[in-house]
């Protein structure tokens, strides 16, 4: 790790606001989870009937619920079937090591930080959890997908009357809901913590942003106010993105170029070591 890296870390130490990790698919590519926009990504690849754009949204899910279910379930069963990955297990040693100077904000509704050991209480899930349903916008619907829906839906399954019953809702015959944000909907605090991400951004004393290409507005803003506050900022991305330029316009930011397995765990040993 070089001297301007290690400076930047020992800053984010100095400091008195939270560390703020920000992360998206990247993370999870190598827990073998595709992104969404990369060659074979959710965003490119799809349903079997469906452009996948048209299939996140409140829209879709109103007029085919069976069909977007479906998806959903087929991508749950990708997910469960993952595995934290050595970025992953990283995060964990750090929130062990910071305690509440620790945050951390994620686009990934994979749950493969809860499930690699971060708190709920320091994870701020702003996209959801593909776990999880509700009933409608209602937070304290949220819960968890039963486990006898199983977790090896194949893309194609059909869907079964036991499955059926299994996601509507306690009320009657209406389904629950995936609890994801779609692309018709917007962010709140009560279900996806928009104001408190907002905030830890204004105080952060160090964001670092992981594996995103920047293509959604909270983590834009939340990129856009460390930048103008001049709050050191270390990205690690495979390609460049907004917050590479944000990190490389600043006096206080870097770029490392490759993947998160390779980058963030020197880090967090030099963070883990000094805090
Ligand atoms: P994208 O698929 O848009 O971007 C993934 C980024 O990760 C790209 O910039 C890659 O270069 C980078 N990347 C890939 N593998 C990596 C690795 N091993 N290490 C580091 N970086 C790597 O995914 P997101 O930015 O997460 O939202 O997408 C954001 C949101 O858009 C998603 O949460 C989803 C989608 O619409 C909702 O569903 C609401």
């Amino acid at each position: 790790m070089d001297d301007a890296l290690r400076a930047l870390l020992d800053a984010g130490l100095a400091g008195t606001g939270p560390i703020v990790v920000m992360t998206g698919a990247g993370i999870s590519a190598e827990s073998g989870i595709p992104t969404f926009r990369g060659e074979e990504g959710y965003w490119t690849v799809g349903s079997e009937h469906y452009h996948p754009m048209e299939m996140a949204t409140q829209e879709a899910y109103r007029r085919m619920p069976e069909e977007v279910w479906r998806w959903y379930l087929y991508r749950r069963s990708v997910c469960r079937k993952a595995q934290p990955n050595p970025a992953h297990l990283a995060l964990v040693r750090l929130e062990r090591a910071l305690g509440d100077r620790f945050l951390l904000v994620t686009q990934n509704v994979d749950g493969l930080h809860l499930r690699a050991g971060n708190t709920e209480a320091r994870t701020y899930q702003i996209h959801g959890n593909i776990d999880y349903l509700r009933c409608g916008d209602e937070p304290s619907s949220l819960r968890p997908v039963p486990l006898a829906i199983g977790e090896d839906w194949e893309a194609g399954s059909p869907f079964t009357e036991e499955a059926r019953a299994l996601l509507s809702c306690c009320d009657g015959g209406r389904f629950a809901r995936p609890h994801v944000l779609w692309f018709d909907e917007c962010y709140d605090e009560a279900l996806f913590r928009f104001e408190s991400s907002l905030r830890a951004a204004s105080a952060a004393a160090l964001l670092i942003v992981i594996g995103t290409s920047g293509a959604t507005n909270l983590p834009m803003q939340v990129g856009a106010i460390v930048a103008e506050r001049g709050a050191p900022m270390i990205v690690i991305n495979q390609d460049p993105s907004p917050f590479s330029r944000f990190a490389e316009r600043s006096a206080r930011g870097a770029f490392l170029q490759g993947s998160a397995g390779e980058h963030l765990p020197p880090m967090v040993e030099h963070l883990v070591q000094h805090a």
